[in-house]
Formats: C-alpha cells, sequence, structure tokens
C-alpha cells in the first residue's frame, strides 16, 4: 500500500498487515512523514492500494486531479444538482473524486445527507488541515463541504491586499495528486469566492436551465469568464450541459436547438427535467441511489461518460 503525505505529497509504502487492521477497526492511526516530517491521521483518502486500483480507469496513482468547475452565474440552473451527480457517477466508476462546495448555501452536503462538522471554511483559514476537513461521503467520493461561514472568509479574501485570487489554489494546493477529479460546486452570482474558483479549476462546466432567457445568462457569464482568461490561460470551457429540458413543450427545445448551433463543440447531451432530481436530495441520495432506472439518471450517466472520456464509464 502506499501513503500520501496531505502536506507534500510525498508516498510511502507500507505494509498493508500495518495498516488494514487499524482502517478496518475505525481506529486512529497516525504515520510521519519522512521527507516534511508531517504528522497526519492515515485515512482512507491518504491511502492508494495498487492491486485493488489496478482496473481502475485512471492507473497512475501519481496523476494530478483534473479540476472542474460547474458554474454560472444565474441561480437555479442545477449547478449543485449537476455537481453532487456527476461527483457520484465518477466515483461510482472508480475514480477518485473530491466534491469542493464553494457556496454558503452548503447544499452539496445536504444533497449527500451529511452533515460536516468542518469545511472549506477551516481549510481556508487554515484553522484545521485537509484531513480534518474533508469528510468521506460515499466510496471514493470525498467531500469538502461549504455553508454559511465562507461568507466570512470571503471578507477575509476581499480584505488581502495581495494575491486574493489564489487563496483557493493556495488552500487545495497539495489535493490534487489523491484525487482523479475534483468537482467544485459554485454559489449563483459573481464574487470573490468564484473568482478564486477561476484561478484554481481548468475545465468549466456550465449548466444552462432551457427555462427562460438562457442564452443571456450564458452569454454574461462567458464575457466574465474572458477576464479571467487574460490573465489565466489555463481555464477553459468545456461543456455546456442543458437542463430542464422538457419534450412536452416546444420552447426549450428551440433553445437546445439554439445552444446546438452556437456551441456544437461544448453542447452535451441534455439533462431532462425529471421530478426523481427534485426528489432525491430531501432524501440525501444522488440520482443512481434514488432513482437508478429514472430519466435523469440515464442522463447523469451520459454526463459521466462524456466528462471522463470513458465510453464503458459506470455501465
Ligand atoms: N433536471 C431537473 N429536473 C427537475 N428538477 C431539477 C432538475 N435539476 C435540478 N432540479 C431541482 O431544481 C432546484 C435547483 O437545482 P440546483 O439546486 O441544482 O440549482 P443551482 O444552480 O445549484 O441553484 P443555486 O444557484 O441556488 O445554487 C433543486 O430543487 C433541484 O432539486
Ligand atoms: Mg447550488
Amino acid at each position: 500500500m502506499i501513503i500520501i503525505c496531505p502536506k507534500c505529497s510525498r508516498k510511502h509504502k507500507v505494509s498493508p498487515d500495518m495498516v488494514t487492521p487499524y482502517i478496518r477497526s475505525g481506529k486512529k492511526l497516525f504515520a510521519t512523514c519522512k521527507a516534511c516530517k508531517y504528522r497526519f491521521p492515515v485515512l482512507p483518502h491518504t491511502l492508494i492500494d495498487p492491486e485493488q486500483n489496478a482496473g481502475r480507469p485512471v492507473s497512475e496513482p501519481e496523476s494530478r486531479a483534473r479540476k472542474i468547475c460547474v458554474t454560472l452565474s444565474k441561480g437555479g440552473v442545477g449547478k449543485t444538482t449537476t455537481s453532487v451527480n456527476l461527483s457520484c457517477g465518477l466515483a461510482l466508476t472508480g475514480y477518485r473524486v473530491l466534491l469542493v462546495d464553494t457556496d454558503t448555501q452548503g447544499q452539496s452536503a445536504y444533497m449527500l445527507g451529511k452533515k460536516p462538522a468542518a469545511g472549506l471554511t477551516e481549510l481556508l483559514t487554515g484553522e484545521l488541515n485537509p484531513d480534518e476537513c474533508i469528510l468521506e461521503a460515499r466510496k471514493n467520493l470525498w467531500l469538502l463541504g461549504g455553508g454559511k461561514s465562507l461568507a466570512g472568509v470571503k471578507r477575509i479574501i476581499d480584505r488581502k491586499s495581495f494575491g486574493a485570487e489564489w487563496a483557493l489554489s493556495e488552500a487545495l494546493s497539495n489535493l490534487d495528486r489523491q484525487y482523479d477529479f475534483i468537482v467544485m460546486d459554485t454559489a449563483p452570482g459573481w464574487d470573490q469566492l468564484i473568482v478564486n474558483v477561476l484561478f484554481y479549476a481548468t475545465e468549466v462546466l456550465v449548466p444552462v436551465a432551457l427555462e427562460v432567457m438562457p442564452l443571456h445568462g450564458l452569454s454574461e457569464f462567458l464575457k466574465s469568464l474572458g477576464s479571467i482568461q487574460k490573465y489565466r490561460k489555463e481555464i477553459e470551457l468545456k461543456y455546456i450541459v442543458p437542463t430542464f429540458l422538457d419534450t412536452r413543450i416546444k420552447g426549450p427545445q428551440t433553445l437546445y436547438s439554439q445552444l446546438k448551433r452556437l456551441y456544437p463543440d461544448k453542447l452535451c447531451a441534455p439533462v431532462h427535467y425529471d421530478e426523481n432530481l427534485a426528489e432525491a436530495p430531501s432524501f440525501g441520495k444522488s440520482i443512481f441511489e434514488f432513482a437508478p432506472g429514472s430519466r435523469a439518471s440515464a442522463d447523469y450517466r451520459e454526463l459521466v461518460r462524456k466528462v471522463s472520456m470513458n465510453d464503458k464509464a459506470f455501465l
């Protein structure tokens, strides 16, 4: 087995006989990194079992995570629903996923049926280290929760006179070697925390609700993204995901065709309007757990395949 130091990302070989009994019994095991001398609790996400992971789609444990932010300034378009279900689907496929909730609403944890004691706030303020802030939400899926306390952090970031846009990147800097995907849910609107997300992520996924004026909201957002891209070339709009597609009425289909014409290379298959998606959160379940045979489950499975570029993902 390999233990990854959460501070310096150095990997250390350890005997499974030494580690497994502790993990199974739930007792705390601490390790000290030989390279940086950092002492940390050995948690499942700091451990890699090369044998168990031999068949998983990303074979290189040292590969860096793809950093995808799910964002659009307009509210209620399906950002959190998409972040949570995309993350769950990737995790079910076998990828190691960290879901980061950067919204003061803290809805990602609620949708997963979790109540994290700490989260992104404590990581950003440096109060706690990553292991104490990250919660294991499902197999292969870890959560760095958001919530009300992020409002205070935003004020701290705002007051920084230098490098304010890099605060999130600094806080997450040692985490990306431990995951295949880091998916970030964002709040509606436009603020310093979203700017921070766009300085950390490399890929942008935009959910566009096929309801009212989606194209206006999208073009406004693309202008703001353009202003970030002037300073940060690595960030790219990769996916536009139409949401709330209701095939019973004509309007959304017309909007979908318009999007297809305007963004042929970025447009993904739509997520249909499905009441299961509105109900699943109150049970703390992903769509795959709540209604695996539903239309929305098939739609999000398709999105998992598209994003992972793995046609066999999550069959
Ligand atoms: N395809 C869909 N069909 C039906 N209901 C949906 C669908 N997608 C999301 N919902 C529901 O619509 C509401 C808004 O979705 P969600 O919270 O994901 O949007 P959001 O963009 O994250 O909102 P906010 O901007 O407030 O963060 C939620 O109640 C969610 O359960
Ligand atoms: Mg949301």
